[in-house]
This record gives C-alpha cells, structure tokens and sequence, in this order.
C-alpha cells in the first residue's frame, strides 16, 4: 500500500546549489513579519531574506546602521514561525561581527537559535574573513554581500552604483573569491555594472544573487516593499515595481474613514 505524503520540501543551500548548476534562477525577496512571509512563502519564493532594510521600510530610520540584533531576531522569528519552504537568511547588523570573530559567532548563534533561522549574511570580503570563517566553523551558513553595502553608507558617501573604476572592480572580484574560499555558500551582489557581475558569476562555483546586477547573475533579489509599490519614494532603474499597493491601500483606508464617519460601517450583518 502506498501512502501520499503532501510534505513540502524545504529549499536548502543544497538545493540552491543544483539551481546554479542546472542554469534554473533562484528568486529571493526581503520579508519582516509573519503575515508578509506566509504570503511569499505560498507564492514559491526560494529564499526569504530578512533584511537589515527593515530599519529603513519598517522602523523608518535613513539608514540600516541603528537595527540592534534583537530587533533582527524579533523579525526572524515572526517570519520563521510562517515557513514552510523557503530558505530564511537573516542579515547580521551593523556592529554585531565586525568588532571580533568571537563576537561574530556570538550573533550568528543568537540567530540561529532564537529565531530559527537557516543562515546570516554579512557585508565585505577580505577584512571580515575571519569573522565568516569563524561563523561558518560553528556550521551556520554565510551568505556574502559585496558591491553596494549599505552599513558602509558613511565611508561611500553615496548610493551610487559601485566598482566603476577597475581597482574597486578588482578589489570585488578578489573579495568574492575570498568568500568563496571560506565556504560562504551564495554571495548578493548589489548595484554594480552587469559586466562584472557577469564576471564574477562565471567565475564564482556558488550562487551569486543580484540585486541591481543585471541580468547575468544565478538569482535576483528585491526589496519586497519596492517592488510591491508600497513605498513610493525609491524608483531605482533596476527596481521593477509589480502592484500599486501604495493606491490600493490609500483608496482603502480613505474609504473606511469615510464609512465610519458617514455611519457606513458597520452596518446589518457586520455586528452581533
Ligand atoms: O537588507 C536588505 O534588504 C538587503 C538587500 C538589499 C539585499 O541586504
């Protein structure tokens, strides 16, 4: 007698690897909550990453630099609890793993168990090397970020595209070959020219994600609040906005104030 499961397989590093090897493209998104995550989680997405943008989409700040670990823990746990296939990476936040390997290691743990999490990201190449080697010999999985790294937002001044100019793009390409040498198991390039993240796409064995990279890259990664138009106030050339929930929500939420000041609401049927 056969017995039919429906068991939902969980995307691993594993798999992520096979999607790079058989030339498939790995979708990814940022998520903060439970209720956002159960919604990319049934549309398929392969990997949720909790992001340290929620200090800017959901705390407001300028910047991503005043998220404290707790806060991220907080995120990724709510988005965790949600999951049932996607890999869960969380971003490891500004001042939490580049002080020392110890303290790196630190964090990833607190990660990893308070929330459940699969894996951390971490921003730069060479000059955090031992903290990723570190990290990854407690076996947590690292996933890299190089190019646009915003927690460096005041040594770059700007968010300007990055590794124009041939010695940052060496510099790039070296850092992903260090990461790649450590055993990070994916690398996110952001907001660099197409070409060299073609470059290092072809020369790099895991799977690199672009968000801002173009389209020669093993997987794309968005800022879920972008590309949802929930915030209207960033319209980058590589962000493709798919819905206008900025409207739809304003023309909601207007209409229920004008139903409850009008009486509207609620109305027969809409009480006990
Ligand atoms: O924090 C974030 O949202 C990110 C993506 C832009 C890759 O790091």
């Amino acid at each position: 007698m056969s017995t039919q499961t429906n068991e939902i397989k969980r995307v691993t590093t594993h798999q992520l690897q096979e999607m790079k090897n058989r030339g498939e493209k790995i979708s990814m998104l940022t998520c903060y909550d439970y209720s956002m995550a159960r919604i990319l989680d049934a549309a398929g997405i392969d990997v949720i990453l909790v992001g340290d943008s929620a200090s800017n989409v959901i705390a407001g700040h300028e910047t991503t630099l005043p998220i404290t670990l707790d806060q991220m823990i907080y995120h990724a746990s709510s988005v965790i609890r949600a999951v049932k296939r996607a890999f869960v990476v969380v971003d490891l936040p500004f001042g939490s793993y580049q002080g020392n390997s110890s303290e790196a290691l630190r964090s990833s743990i607190r990660i990893m168990k308070e929330s459940g999490a699969h894996a951390v990201k971490v921003e730069g190449g060479e000059e955090i090397k031992e903290s990723v080697i570190r990290i990854l010999s407690a076996g947590v999985p690292v996933m890299g970020h190089l190019g646009l790294t915003p927690q460096s937002i005041y040594k770059f001044g700007t968010y300007a595209v990055r590794a124009r100019e041939e010695a940052e793009a060496n510099k790039l390409v070296h850092d992903a070959k260090v990461l790649e040498e450590c055993g990070c198991f994916a690398i996110v390039l952001e907001k660099i020219p197409a070409e060299l993240a073609q470059r290092v796409t072809q020369q790099a064995k895991i799977p690199i994600i672009g968000i801002g990279a173009g389209p020669h890259v093993d997987g794309q990664v968005l800022v879920t609040h972008d590309m949802l138009g929930i915030n209207k106030d960033f319209h980058p050339r590589f962000l493709r906005v798919y819905a206008d929930l900025h409207s739809v929500m304003m023309k909601s939420v207007k209409e229920y104030v004008s139903d409850v000041k009008n009486k509207k609401f609620p109305s027969e049927g809409e009480y006990y």
